[in-house]
């Protein structure tokens, strides 16, 4: 009880904040005065807040940490098809695009606890993965890409940044605003068609009616990311994954109108529209490049709504990627089997 009233509190004190980070900011600008709100860091439910930039010391690991951080904001301009640094990620998109404000907002695939929570075991790729190499799969899957060394100064320097995001984060401890905001599931099966015209209504505008977003003027990266085709995230990688893009999309999509604690859209348009957007029936997307190691080899840690079987229960490639989700739910608590998403 206490606990929910807190979060309410903090969840009205945080509108005011969350407001200012969601509306217009550009990238550069979102991580000012956060002063005040760190304060209140830490304590359980009470909303994270990481560190204001202006905080990063004048020393070599605050210009590696800088460094970092510039990496996550501008990743095509270093490490894109034409990257001056190298030519790593197979398409101009920028982590920021996927980990908001370089990975500071509340629910919006940040980094708030990810430091402390590596080395950590990964269904996917069956291993304990470090944090380098974990950076390294999304340059990998979500940007289509190759890995850097993982003594590169640029993996190091994304890996110091995504630390200092985590400023006073318990090790290997969760924090409020980490993770994805939770969503009911609707007991039906996602309607891709429903999905396709709220898409048109609420997406489109910046992402395109063909999905594909649009480029800056020199085409150097985007000013919308593409959500499929060719130049978007692999087929496997995390967004490709219904629930896992709903729950993002739920806090804030559309873009500079949706905020965590204030959704535009409802649970089941939100799921309705990742549907549509990650429908391989419909919509191509790059596929995995290594080939020699599938994902998942062991069934039973594979999230609830990936597409791809096989799996540990007895439901479908369909029902596992479109829902309904409730009842694999239930089967797996049923059968001790783990519930992953
Ligand atoms: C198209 C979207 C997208 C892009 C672009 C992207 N990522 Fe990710 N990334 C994700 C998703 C989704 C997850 C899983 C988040 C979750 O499970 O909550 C993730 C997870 C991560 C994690 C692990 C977080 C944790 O707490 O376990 C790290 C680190 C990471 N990404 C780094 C990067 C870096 C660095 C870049 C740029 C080189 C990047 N990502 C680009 C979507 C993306
Ligand atoms: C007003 C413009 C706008 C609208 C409308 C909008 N988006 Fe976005 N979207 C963006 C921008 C800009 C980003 C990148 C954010 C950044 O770099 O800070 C983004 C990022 C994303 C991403 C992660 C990056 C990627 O390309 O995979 C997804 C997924 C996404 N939007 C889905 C949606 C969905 C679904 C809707 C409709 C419910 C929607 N967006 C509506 C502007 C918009």
């Amino acid at each position: 009880m206490l606990k929910n009233r807190n979060k309410q509190l903090i969840v009205l004190l945080f509108a005011g904040f969350a407001t200012a980070m969601a509306c217009n900011q550009p990238a550069g600008t979102a991580n000012k005065d956060k002063t005040d709100s760190a304060k209140v860091a830490n304590a359980d439910s009470v909303m994270f807040v990481p560190p204001d930039t202006s905080q990063i010391p004048h020393t070599p690991e605050g210009d590696l940490i800088r460094y970092g951080r510039e990496l996550v904001l501008h990743t095509a301009q270093y490490l894109g098809p034409q990257g001056t640094v190298g030519h790593y990620l197979g398409n101009k998109m920028n982590c920021t695009n996927c980990h908001l404000d370089g990975g500071t907002r509340p629910f919006g695939y940040n980094y708030f606890s990810t430091h402390g929570r590596y080395p950590q075991f990964r269904g996917r790729e069956n291993e304990i993965l470090t944090l380098e190499q974990r950076i390294n799969n999304c340059v990998e899957r979500p940007h289509n890409g190759k890995p850097l060394p993982l003594d590169s100064k640029e993996v190091i320097a994304i890996a110091s940044y995504v630390k200092w995001v985590s400023t006073g984060v318990p090790n290997g401890k969760h924090v409020y605003g980490d993770g994805a905001l939770e969503l009911k599931y609707p007991d039906r099966a996602a309607d891709v068609h429903r999905g396709e015209q709220l898409f048109m209504d609420n997406c489109s505008s910046c992402h395109g009616k063909d999905g594909q977003g649009s480029m800056t003027a020199d085409t150097s990266t985007y000013v919308y990311p593409p959500l499929w085709g060719p130049h978007s995230f692999q087929k496997g990688s995390s967004p490709h994954r219904v629930l896992k893009m709903a729950r993002f999309v739920k806090a804030w999509m559309p873009h500079n109108k949706a905020m965590w604690n204030k959704p535009i859209l409802t649970d089941e348009e939100v799921i309705d529209i990742c549907a549509f957007v990650n429908d391989d029936r419909i919509h191509s997307r790059p596929e995995k490049r290594d080939k020699s190691k599938p994902d998942y080899p062991d069934p039973k840690v594979k999230p609830i709504d990936y597409g791809t079987g096989p799996y540990s229960d007895t439901f479908s490639e369909f029902q596992h990627k479109f829902g309904p989700y409730q009842p694999i739910v239930d089967y797996h608590k049923a059968h001790n089997l783990p519930v992953i998403f």
